[in-house]
């Protein structure tokens, strides 16, 4: 009997997952039955946009974080597949701070090409998992949403990829509920135009709040406050842009902040970023940890320590994305696969991740992060047969956009970078982008 594996989630990750299958199985492996379970009509996670907030039209929490307008916040340099160059998707090279839509047609372009969806069951949201110890089995109960109907498989692999950048937290002020203006999260901010004219105020400093911050002031709102919990972000913003300290009190549509000063807002947009939340996990099963580069209770950053045979892709805070995706699914293929053994003494285990949290907790500042993220990807694509690439190179992109960003916050995406996958040098973007108002894939690719 061939093993089964069941993945949730057809975003970046799972599809991560999908390719490395069927890589292995175009060279010539058994691969084992792939099953990947996705709740949302198409492949792409949070790429694949949706105009929809709160509940899907089946009663669903709506899975997008992503708005209209959204280009990449890093260089696309950074991320670009080892085994699927951008050059090779559109038979040209393109500039560095591709929009989503750009991105979503990228990632699409390589499971397209490697045949995959047939492995996906679109629409179909899981709902729980079980382990049985005895026989070493996962049952996967899932909800086939149009037909509305319920059913549960075995499988001897789960393979949790269903992100977790999607379940706001949302924390709350003294006088919110009377607050006489628009309270909402980042999860549910689609259309920057919405608040052209208007006095915004945002809380966190996170890149959420520069860049829809970014976006109100490119589409005409008439000013940014962006309130800090624990410091400013510090960048050299525009005129109509300030930082301010937390806030303490809202009345009426005034804002008072801890420092005692005070500011109007005609909406409150809550960048306090995101849960791991897994509802269809029982506590046994499910991952508890912080957005950080050190996830909890992972080996290997994927094998889940108290049940190695579940693991889960791309839980970790993400400088490093789809390129760390694949990174991690060819290694959790190789270990289901039987080419790599995950070791059997669960001290082992808890001691890759004390580790790995001693290496994250040793670095300084964002460029230790980077650094130490990009040898955890040269750690897992030394085990596997992933494209080998040059993942310094991108730190080195990371670091350059650090200083770009520095230097001009709305202006660090007219920048270039030079592919680490093909070597060759991006072009520059033919519109700034605070004049890019079209951001349509048609007008991007325009070089
Ligand atoms: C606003 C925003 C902007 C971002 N911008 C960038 C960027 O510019 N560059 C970059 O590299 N990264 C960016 N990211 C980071 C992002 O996390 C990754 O790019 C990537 O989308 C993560 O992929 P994933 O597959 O792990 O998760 P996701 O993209 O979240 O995909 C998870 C999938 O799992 C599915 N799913 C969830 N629960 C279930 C269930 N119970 N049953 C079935 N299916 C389920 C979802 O529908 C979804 O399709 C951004 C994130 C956010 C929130
Ligand atoms: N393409 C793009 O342009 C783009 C745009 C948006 C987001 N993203 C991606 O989305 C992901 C999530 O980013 P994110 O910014 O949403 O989340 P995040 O990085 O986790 O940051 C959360 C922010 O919320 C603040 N916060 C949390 N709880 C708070 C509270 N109770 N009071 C005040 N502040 C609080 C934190 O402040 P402290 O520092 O005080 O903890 C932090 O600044 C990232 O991977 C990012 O790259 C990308």
């Amino acid at each position: 009997m061939k093993k089964r594996i069941a993945i949730i989630g057809a975003g970046p990750s799972g599809l991560a997952q999908l390719r490395a299958f069927q890589s292995a199985k175009q060279k010539g492996a058994d691969i084992p039955e792939i099953v990947c379970f996705e709740k949302q009509s198409n492949w792409g996670g949070l790429w694949n946009y949706t105009w929809r907030t709160g509940l899907d039209e089946y009663g669903e929490p709506v899975h997008g974080s992503m708005y209209r307008y959204l280009w990449s916040n890093g260089p696309k340099e950074g991320l670009e597949f080892a085994d699927y160059s951008f050059e090779e998707h559109f038979g040209k090279q393109i500039a560095s701070y591709p929009p989503r839509a750009v991105l979503f047609d990228y990632i699409e372009g390589r499971v397209k090409k490697a045949g995959v969806r047939d492995w996906i069951r679109f629409s179909t949201a899981v709902r729980n998992v079980s382990y049985d110890i005895d026989r070493a089995k996962f049952t996967v109960t899932v909800k086939d949403l149009p037909k509305d109907y319920m059913y549960s498989e075995e499988f001897d692999h789960v393979i949790v990829a269903s992100g977790h950048f999607s379940t706001p937290n949302v924390p709350e002020f003294q006088g919110m509920a009377s607050f006489n203006g628009r309270v909402l999260h980042a999860h549910d901010f689609r259309d920057a135009r919405e608040f052209a004219g208007q006095d915004i105020l945002i809380v966190g400093t996170s890149y959420s709040a520069e860049d829809i911050g970014s976006q109100c002031w490119k589409y005409g709102c008439k000013s940014v406050t962006v309130s800090y919990r624990t410091a400013p972000m510090g960048f050299k913003w525009p005129s109509n842009w300030k930082e301010v300290p937390i806030i303490t009190k809202l009345e009426g549509k005034t804002a008072t902040f801890k420092d005692g000063t005070t500011a109007n807002a005609d909406a409150l947009i809550l960048c306090t970023g995101y849960q791991h939340h897994f509802p269809f996990l029982p506590d046994e099963l499910r991952l508890k940890t912080r957005n950080r580069l050190a996830a909890a209770d992972l080996y290997k950053g994927v094998a889940y320590v108290h049940n190695p045979r579940l693991f889960y892709l791309g839980m970790q805070d993400q400088w490093f994305t789809f390129n760390m995706f694949d990174a991690q699914a060819w290694w959790v293929r190789d270990a289901i696969m039987g080419r790599i053994a995950i070791p059997a003494d669960k001290k082992v285990l808890l001691k890759d991740v004390t580790d790995r949290v001693a290496g994250e907790d040793a670095g300084a500042d964002a460029h230790d992060a980077i650094h130490y993220q990009g040898e955890y990807v040269k750690e897992l694509i030394a085990e596997t047969d992933y494209p080998s690439f040059d993942v310094d190179g991108a730190c080195e992109a990371f670091f350059e956009w650090k200083e770009h960003k520095k230097k001009d916050i709305m202006g660090f995406r007219n920048n270039a970078y030079k592919s680490v996958i093909t070597g060759t040098m991006a072009p520059m973007h033919h519109t700034p982008w605070k004049d890019a108002l079209d951001d349509s894939m048609e007008s991007y690719l325009r070089n």
